[in-house]
């Protein structure tokens, strides 16, 4: 796939922005004390929003980003444009590995990721073959000779 030049702007759509400033309230973080929300933009032009949900049983715990990339899956959607993170505390940081394959599964090599700092002070922004150069796909699942 041909890699399209990042936006020469690193700013975050202001729109993702804003519903992920409205959601992270409602992060439910009580173990780690780290709200993380995210919003994505789907193909459909609609947005989906997410927060972390964490559980006394530790491993149980769902990032934002899965989150909403979930709620966007069960209303139809199955593409992915962008991927807004917003942290609450600390420095802008990108989606873990888990979160990378699971936007990888909806998205594509230019499908973009922002992470902004809560006072939006820092923004970072990445296209997904940047975090997730090489990754497992439904490709890898078909025989050989059956491509
Ligand atoms: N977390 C996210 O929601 N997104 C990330 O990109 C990194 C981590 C959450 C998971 C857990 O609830 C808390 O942040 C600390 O790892």
């Amino acid at each position: 796939m041909e890699l399209v030049p990042q936006r020469a702007s690193m700013e975050p759509p202001e729109d993702l922005l804003r519903e992920a400033r409205d959601a992270i309230g409602k992060a439910y973080a009580p173990y780690s004390g780290y709200r993380v929300a995210a919003a994505v933009r789907a193909s459909s032009g609609l947005i989906y929003r997410g927060v972390n949900v964490e559980n006394a049983s530790y491993g149980l715990s769902m990032c934002a980003e899965r989150v909403a990339i979930f709620n966007a899956v069960s209303s139809g959607e199955r593409n992915v444009k962008e991927v807004l993170v917003l942290v609450e505390s600390g420095e802008p940081a990108p989606p873990c590995g888990a979160c990378l394959q699971v936007i990888a599964e909806f998205g594509d090599d230019n499908t973009m990721i922002y992470s902004v700092s809560k006072e939006g002070s820092k923004v970072r922004a990445w296209r997904l073959s940047e975090l997730l150069p090489h990754r497992f796909s439904k490709e890898y699942l078909r025989p050989a000779g059956q491509k």
